[in-house]
This record gives C-alpha cells, structure tokens and sequence, in this order.
C-alpha cells in the first residue's frame, strides 16, 4: 500500500505509528491517574476529568481497533462480558433479542437468564441459516441482532453480509462477536455489522495475561453515545496497566494470527481422515459447512481455532487431552500457547459441544510439534 495509506498490518505493528510529543519515546506511558485538574477558571479544556470515563491509556488501543475494524469509534472495557452485557442492557427493558444457538456458552447462559427473568426476549436460533435469522427478527420489535462467526465450538460460520440485510430490514442493529476472526481475518462493519464486539482476552492481547473486551461502532450514532455512557456510568472499565498490556499485545497481532491460522490449517488437514478422529471441524476445511461463506468474508486465513471428534466417545477425547505435553489442558483461547480443552466438561447441559470434542486454540509453537504432541497422545488414548 501506499506510504500515506499504510496497511493494517503496518498500523498495528506500530501503534498508530504515536509517540510521546513531550520525549519522543515510541512507547507511550502508562496513565494510572484517576483524576485531572481543572482548570483556574473551573473548565476542563484539556478534555478529562475522572479516569472512570477519560483514561489517557485507552486512547492508542480504542484508535488501532477502531482502524483495523474500519470504524469510528471503539471502546475498551473490564472483560469480554461486559462488552456483551453492556450492549444488551442499554436495549430497553424487555427488548427482543436474537441469538445463535452455537455461541460463547457463558454469554449464552446469560442471555438465558436475562429470558427467563424478562428483562430481555431472546430467541436462540440457527444462524448458519439465514432463512431461520429472517423468521426470527421481528420488524419493529427485534432491537438486535446478536452473532458470532466463527462461533464456538464448532466454529460455525454466519454470513454478516446475510444478517446484515435482515436486522436492517426489520430495524434492528446487527452486532457481531468476531473474537475468533480478529479484524486480521474478518472486518465486520464492512460488511454490514453496526458493531464488533472482542474478548481482547484472546487474539488481541495474545499472552493470556489481561482479561479485556471492547466494541467498535460503525457509527457515532445515539445507540453507540448510549453505549460511551454506559462504560463509565456502569463502571466496567479497564486498568491501565491491562490498557498497556493489551495495546502490546495488540502491536504483534498480525504475525500471531497469521502463524495461528498457518498453523490451524496444517493441524486440520493432518487429522483430517485420520481413524482416531471422527471428524475436524475447521472451516478452512472444504468439508467445513460454512466454507463457503467463510472463504468469501475471511481473508487471509480461517482462524487458529478448531476443534476435533475423537473416535471412542468422552473418555476416549478426556483421555487425549490427558496425554499431551505440548498443549495445555487449559480454557480460553488466541494465546501464544496452544490449548487443549474437553468443552462439553465445560458448558455442561444444552451445549451444543459433542462429548467426543476437543477444542483447539493453535499458538505459534511449531506446527510439526504441536501435530507430533496430538498424535501420540491419540494413539496413548487406547482408541
Ligand atoms: C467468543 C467469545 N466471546 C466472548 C468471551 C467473553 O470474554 P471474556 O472472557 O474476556 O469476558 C469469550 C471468552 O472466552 C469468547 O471466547
């Protein structure tokens, strides 16, 4: 790309390319004031007063997301949940809300609940199918349109383009939970999403050491002013040293995913057929249902997650992920570290996890290894 139009990739590696206008240093301090002076004649004309709202720490980070996303605005908060639970609770009370079955299981329990007591409607439903999305939105009732693509665990895939038309048609907001796909991979305000949520737990921090999320608006509409007050009237910020952190994180995001992705598909298609393994579910698999879709809105990669059916059942998938060395039998994904994780032990009832699956979250080890590790852990699972 041109040297006044930098790739995404360019963007992140350096930040924005900011640095400090008082030292020139290229790494900007890290802001743990809590409050700002006023000015003598009582103004706060340098724009901050209480760092519930006005974190200097947040500015680099919410302004790289906001350009790999493509949007105009973004903002940070305490976790990937509160990012989710923020957006459904500025929705008015008893607003209808459409969700997919195969999602995040925890936020899929919360949305239950949030059902179950009435201050939310939600209708799970199957959103691989978009003729199944256009019966569920209601015109005129529905205020949001919740997806996520790829989506755990099977990593399934929605066409945003598709969803896009439909909460539109029917008044709603499209939002997007593109955790897995990091704007990397897929950017989905371009095509047609209001807002893309992350957990920057995963991809963009990178190291499993800040737990943070954020969302990222299309527009600087009174839906997206709604959520700016939310953040600091609720409180669900985040500190500035996970600000730090996650904006570090965020400055190797290519390379990670990129080998991430490499890797995922090397470890899909040495399993693939495999006697041990029943099936990979990985969309950058032909065989996957949502390839298709997936290789028309991914680019670059289809994601370092994926997960695999191991033949024998539950102890025989309980007992691989009991033999491996290499990968840590550990929760959460998009570190540098690859995971190996048993999900239905984890989402327990109504997940729509096999109880034969492993998840896989692929780091940036080397790919012969982390391959050699599954292996013999399969083969030492009896099956
Ligand atoms: C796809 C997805 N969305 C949301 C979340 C919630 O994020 P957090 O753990 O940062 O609250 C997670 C966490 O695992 C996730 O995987």
């Amino acid at each position: 790309m041109a040297r006044n139009r930098p790739h995404p990739a360019t963007l992140s590696a350096q930040g924005l390319g900011w640095t400090d206008p008082s030292t020139g240093a290229v790494v900007l301090p890290i802001s743990p004031a809590t409050t700002f002076e006023r000015d003598p004649d009582n103004q706060y004309r340098r724009g901050r007063g209480y760092g519930r709202a006005d974190n200097p720490g947040y500015d680099q980070p919410q302004a790289l997301l906001t350009a790999l996303e493509g949007g105009v605005a973004s903002l940070l908060f305490a976790s990937g949940m509160a990012a989710a639970t923020v957006l459904f609770h500025t929705l008015p009370l008893g607003a209808h809300v459409v969700a997919p079955r195969v999602m995040y299981w925890a936020l899929r329990r919360w949305l239950a609940i949030e059902d179950a007591s009435g201050r939310l409607h939600v209708d799970f439903v199957d959103a691989t199918a978009l003729d199944e999305l256009r019966r569920a939105v209601q015109p005129g009732r529905t205020r949001l349109l919740w997806v996520e693509t790829p989506a755990n665990p099977l990593w399934s895939i929605t066409d945003i383009v598709g969803a896009a038309e439909i909460a539109h048609q029917a008044g709603a907001h499209l939002a997007v939970d593109s955790t897995a796909a990091t704007p990397v991979l897929t950017r989905p305000l371009e095509h047609g999403a209001d807002i893309a949520m992350h957990s920057a737990t995963k991809y963009l921090n990178g190291h499993s050491d800040v737990i943070a999320g954020a969302l990222t608006a299309a527009r600087e509409d009174e839906f997206w002013q709604r959520l700016v007050a939310a953040r600091s009237g609720g409180g669900a910020i985040l500190g500035s040293l996970e600000a730090y952190l996650l904006l570090r994180g965020m400055r190797t995001l290519y390379p990670r995913v990129e080998r991430a992705c490499r890797s995922a598909m090397r470890i899909a298609e040495h399993f693939a057929g495999q006697s041990k393994v029943l099936e990979v579910l990985y969309p950058g698999l032909p065989t996957h249902p949502g390839h298709a879709v997936a290789a028309r809105q991914m680019e670059g990669g289809f994601g370092g997650m994926l997960s695999i059916r191991v033949a024998g059942g539950a102890a025989a998938a309980i007992a691989t992920a009991a033999g491996v060395q290499l990968w840590k039998r550990a929760t959460s994904l998009g570190g540098v570290e690859s995971l190996i994780e048993h999900r239905a032990s984890v989402e327990g009832a109504g997940s729509p996890a096999p109880p034969d699956l492993l998840r896989l979250s692929v780091g940036i080890e080397d790919a012969d290894d982390l391959i050699a590790d599954l292996d013999e852990a399969l083969v030492g699972s009896g099956q």
